[in-house]
């Protein structure tokens, strides 16, 4: 039963509409306070099965008077977000992709074999299947690449429905039979269940995009080949919007493409950013030669050289080989002349900053240079394990981020990534382990804490980030 609308006083209704921008992005003008009251009313009625409050003025009250918690924020997402959305939405767009962007992409990835995407504003996962499709069609031995198509969306209830990926013919009016019987199986008369093989190429988790946590290789929102972004933003007041779109910019790969609706690109301009118009559709992109900063990405460490404070030990406090020696070199890196009036510490930051301009290899052959006079540093391992992982060298970079917890085995961020990596390579023992050392470093930790090296995530995010790899992951932490 649809409950009552609410009498709330406009005073009340205007700090919610103001407060809602501010914590999800959504604009809502008072042309449109009685959508806005009408969407209460559902909220309303959940929150008070919890509270003391009796009516739904004083339960406002409450909302409004603390940070949102999480279950509160999924209840305003669940009731206040527009879920429309199909397969290959909008035609052009799949065309540019299919005719233009991908056959050189994929030319240029010949070699490193690594593709990154990321559709913010998923919703249902209509668009991120569709993104994996044309992948498996353009790419059929996509299983020996390394393709990342990271989905996220503020909707925890759309997210979980993506994960099923289970759809009526209503996600299928953009969509071939030719497609849906190649791509999907049948389950009764109207529901079809989307390829089991394709689904796990796409990895969904729950990010608001108001947020400032990305770009990040903690969430795996950096160094995007393409970001669409569709009929999300245009909910959104401009200048939230325009912040969005900065930071979409900042987690861009220099030449690579955002993408917004047909109805969204006319107004969306960015300074930083190319119009590029391809089979009708207009894309942008990211000039090649752009410089690449991470205002909030892992390669930034904010605190240098904390110092380890440990006494080695012998053996790995994680159960893992110790590293019989730090570094050898890679036979790819060619050492440059040393100067010597360079610190180790002059080049650990020369690398930092050559990495934070997207020049890689050049950060790298630096901070080799560093390891090669200075063994026994956690935080010059920790950065050239993320340099590694950015470049898609993912076991050179899981042996850095073990030297890095071989000197300091309270790295909580090292624990995490590897984490991340071991449950990537189906290592779900050793992905477990590392998630609950993470898990335990992070549970003392006051919520607001800023981790060391992250650029401003505090233990709270990471620690919420961890619980979401674990439930959607499978991993079992235990107690
Ligand atoms: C209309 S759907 C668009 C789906 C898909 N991109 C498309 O174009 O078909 C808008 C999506 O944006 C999501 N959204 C709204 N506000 C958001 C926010 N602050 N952060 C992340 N996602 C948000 C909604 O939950 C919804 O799933």
């Amino acid at each position: 039963m649809t409950p009552d609308i609410p009498d709330i006083p406009d005073d009340l209704i205007s700090q919610l509409s103001e407060f809602i921008n501010s914590q999800m992005g959504l604009h809502f003008p008072q042309n449109r306070w009685k959508d806005l009251r009408r969407s209460m009313a559902d909220v309303v009625q959940e929150l008070l099965k919890d509270h003391e409050e009796k009516d739904p003025v004083s339960c406002i009250h409450r909302l409004l008077s603390k940070p949102l918690t999480k279950k509160q924020g999924d209840l305003l997402a669940k009731h206040l977000t527009i879920g429309e959305t199909y397969f290959f939405r909008d035609k052009n767009f799949f065309n540019a992709l299919e005719g233009h962007v991908f056959p050189r992409l994929i030319a240029s990835r010949h070699h490193s074999r690594n593709i990154r995407m990321w559709s913010a504003g998923c919703c249902t996962g209509e668009e991120p299947y569709s993104l994996a499709i044309l992948i498996d069609r353009m790419i059929p031995a996509w299983q020996e690449w390394n393709i990342t198509l990271l989905a996220t969306d503020i909707n925890a209830g759309f997210l979980q429905k993506a994960e099923q990926g289970i759809y009526t013919r209503w996600s299928f009016r953009n969509t071939s039979d030719q497609m849906i019987n190649a791509y999907f199986k049948q389950m009764d008369e109207g529901r079809f269940e989307f390829s089991p093989a394709l689904k796990n190429m796409v990895s969904f988790s729950q990010i608001n995009l108001v947020g400032r946590g990305y770009p990040s290789s903690i969430n795996n929102t950096h160094a995007m080949d393409i970001i669409l972004c569709r009929n999300v933003l245009m909910y959104f007041e401009p200048d939230v919007r325009m912040q969005i779109i900065g930071r979409f910019v900042n987690s861009l790969t220099p030449g690579g493409w955002l993408v917004f609706s047909p109805s969204e690109s006319p107004c969306f301009h960015h300074s930083e950013l190319q119009p590029v118009l391809l089979s009708g559709a207009t894309l942008y992109r990211k000039p090649e030669s752009g410089n690449r900063k991470y205002e909030t990405g892992n390669l930034l460490p904010d605190v240098f050289c904390r110092g380890s404070q440990k006494t080695l030990s012998p053996t790995s406090p994680i159960g893992e080989p110790v590293p019989d020696i730090f570094y050898r070199g890679s036979p790819n890196t060619q050492l440059a002349p040393r100067d010597p009036s360079e610190s180790n510490l002059d080049l650990y930051h020369k690398a930092l900053k050559l990495a934070n301009m997207g020049k890689l290899d050049e950060a790298e052959r630096c901070l080799r240079q560093a390891i090669d006079h200075e063994k026994l540093h956690p935080e010059y391992h920790y950065l050239l394990a993320t340099i590694c992982q950015e470049q898609g060298r993912l076991k050179e970079s899981a042996k850095s981020f073990r030297h890095t917890l071989f000197l300091d085995p309270d790295f909580v961020l090292a624990h995490f990534h590897l984490g991340n990596l071991t449950l990537q390579e189906g290592k779900r023992d050793m992905s477990e382990k590392h998630l609950k050392n993470a898990r335990s470093l992070l549970l003392p930790m006051a919520p607001e804490d800023i981790l060391p090296h992250s650029e401003g995530m505090t233990a709270g995010q990471l620690l919420e980030v961890v619980q979401s790899m674990v439930r959607r992951g499978g991993v079992r932490l235990g107690a």
